[in-house]
């Protein structure tokens, strides 16, 4: 297995940790995050060719102020300090910390010392993000003034003896234009090489995982999603036949994804996959229900119920795969957060089975570098760009009642939606679009008699990270085509609705 140069990044808390780690992969050195007290014995081990402390919510003259194992300083390592990680070295090696007149927030104008190799290929006025309250007024007695900016004298040092850098604004964000720059030339600083690329990832994690769980037995929930997808696909590479993957059709599922799923899994990759045909039991259990959470709870607790009778007679399971990724971790709020996303990744697994761990190849990645991951790996991209689908999946859509009649005509509609927008070359371009088949009727009028028959709500939104999200503009000729095909082709449906809210104040699902 080849080894790549590692930047580690030190989580303070600040608001775009996982960004800086990201931003270093994309110059092609592998980067991780741990949490900022993670002591220098789970560091050294991993050999970090250099050490990034994030910015973080917290003042570093609070007394509680979040501190990193100050080994740290030790280890002969190049350390980059970014906004509060700067203001941390300051008052750890001995310079000042002082409250700004006022709160720095935007665009500043960056005069760097463009001689130092930090600042190498930036112009001598540049443009920087800040965004802190706090400020190092004094620097290090090591350390020498590298920028500066207007409201801010000491913008940047450096104690170039010791490899310890410091910067006020955030490098790694989009609004400092020459920022991959610097975080380029600190990755020179640190002699990382940058010969790390996504396909390089896929074969290292699975070498990692073959080394770990041996022939150990592994059981990973498959819901066809790209994160569960990439997850499985990696661990079968690694341990094949000592993989099984359970996937579970609860009659919730859009048309085809059941035989898409397996057809993927089972044929083309030749998993152990377990396809439970569940959908009666589901269904059952849902019948009579109408409010959303009760729904959602029910479809949840089914799952486990059904997850945890597999697991039971595959038995002597090691180990539990989860696609986990990293809005995941952060979601859970929880750095050790292993059980905790047992239950928040997969809509909830369970804690009764005995699992000697869980493993979560995805841990360290966003969605589009998993989808890399998923494309390098040979995932059809079918399946590596689908489209986000919640795990009560068409129960939540089918609001009201769920029954087999409604669901009948909800996925005929959003069939229909989706070959409609694909075929117009759009499916990239929106972020999720589905059908809705709200608990209501209309009167209507087809060949001369009247109707009374269900409304279907067609919602489409573009977002970047689901937490808020705006109606899709699609074309109207494209609404037109897709509105016709519904009506004619979709028995007892005679209006279809489009939802024009964003989120807020809606949310994307209507339950
Ligand atoms: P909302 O409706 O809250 O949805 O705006 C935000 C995103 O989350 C998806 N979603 C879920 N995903 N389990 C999931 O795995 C769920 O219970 C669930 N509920 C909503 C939704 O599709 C959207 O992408």
């Amino acid at each position: 297995m080849m080894e790549h140069d590692l930047i580690l990044v030190l989580d303070f808390g600040g608001q775009y940790s996982q960004l800086i780690a990201r931003r270093i992969r994309d110059l092609h050195v592998y980067s991780e995050i741990l949490p900022y007290d993670a002591p220098v014995e789970t560091i050294r081990p991993k050999v970090p060719k250099g050490i990034i402390f994030t910015g973080g919510p917290r003042a570093v003259t609070d007394e509680r102020a979040p501190l990193p194992d100050q080994a740290i300083f030790h280890l002969g390592v190049p350390i980059l300090g970014i906004c509060y990680g700067y203001q941390l070295m300051a008052r750890l090696l001995g310079g000042q910390v002082v409250e700004a007149d006022t709160r720095e927030y935007g665009s500043a104008v960056l005069t760097p010392d463009v001689t130092h190799p930090l600042f190498a290929g930036v112009e001598p006025e540049t443009v920087c993000w800040m965004s802190h309250t706090y400020t190092v007024s004094e620097p290090p007695p090591s350390f020498r003034v590298i920028a500066r900016t207007p409201s801010c004298p000491a913008a940047a040092a450096a104690d170039d003896r010791a490899r310890l850098f410091g910067v006020q604004f955030h490098p790694e964000v989009v609004h400092t234009p020459r920022g991959n720059d610097i975080l380029r030339n600190f990755i020179r600083l640190c002699g990382a090489k940058d010969d790390w690329i996504m396909e390089n990832f896929a074969e290292e994690t699975i070498a990692r995982l073959r080394a770990k769980i041996g022939g150990g037995k592994v059981l990973c929930a498959l819901s066809g999603g790209v994160d569960s997808s990439v997850a499985a696909v990696m661990l079968h590479k690694a341990v094949g036949k000592n993989l099984t993957c359970i996937f579970v059709d609860n009659g919730l599922l859009r048309t085809g994804e059941a035989k898409a799923v397996e057809e993927t899994f089972r044929d083309r990759f030749d998993m152990r996959f377990v396809r439970v045909n569940a959908e009666t039991r589901f269904l059952s259990k849902l019948s009579g229900i109408t409010d959303p959470e009760e729904k959602r709870k029910i479809i949840g607790a089914e799952f486990i119920r059904v997850f945890e009778e597999e697991a039971r007679k595959i038995g002597a399971v090691d180990f539990l795969a989860q696609g986990t990724i990293y809005p995941d971790v952060i979601e859970s709020g929880s750095k050790h957060s292993a059980v905790i996303k047992s239950h928040h990744n997969v809509g909830g697994l369970p804690e009764t089975i005995d699992f000697k761990e869980i493993v979560e190849p995805l841990r360290d990645l966003f969605k589009d570098e998993a989808r890399r991951v998923g494309l390098a790996l040979g995932i059809p991209e079918g399946m590596v760009f689908r489209q986000p689908f919640p795990g009560p999946g068409l129960g939540v859509r089918c609001l009201g009642e769920v029954t087999e009649e409604k669901l009948l005509i909800l996925r005929r509609a959003d069939a229909i939606f989706r070959e409609e927008i694909a075929s117009a070359g759009l499916s990239r371009d929106i972020w999720q679009y589905f059908a809705v088949l709200p608990d209501l009727r209309t009167v209507g009028v087809m060949g001369d008699e009247r109707t009374y028959s269900h409304t279907i709500a067609l919602r489409a939104v573009t977002s970047l990270d689901a937490m808020t999200a705006d109606w899709a503009e699609i074309p109207h000729g494209v609404l037109k085509i897709i509105s016709n095909r519904i009506v004619n082709e979709v028995p007892h449906v005679n209006r279809v609705v489009y939802d024009i809210t964003s989120k807020p104040p809606a949310t994307i699902e209507w339950e």
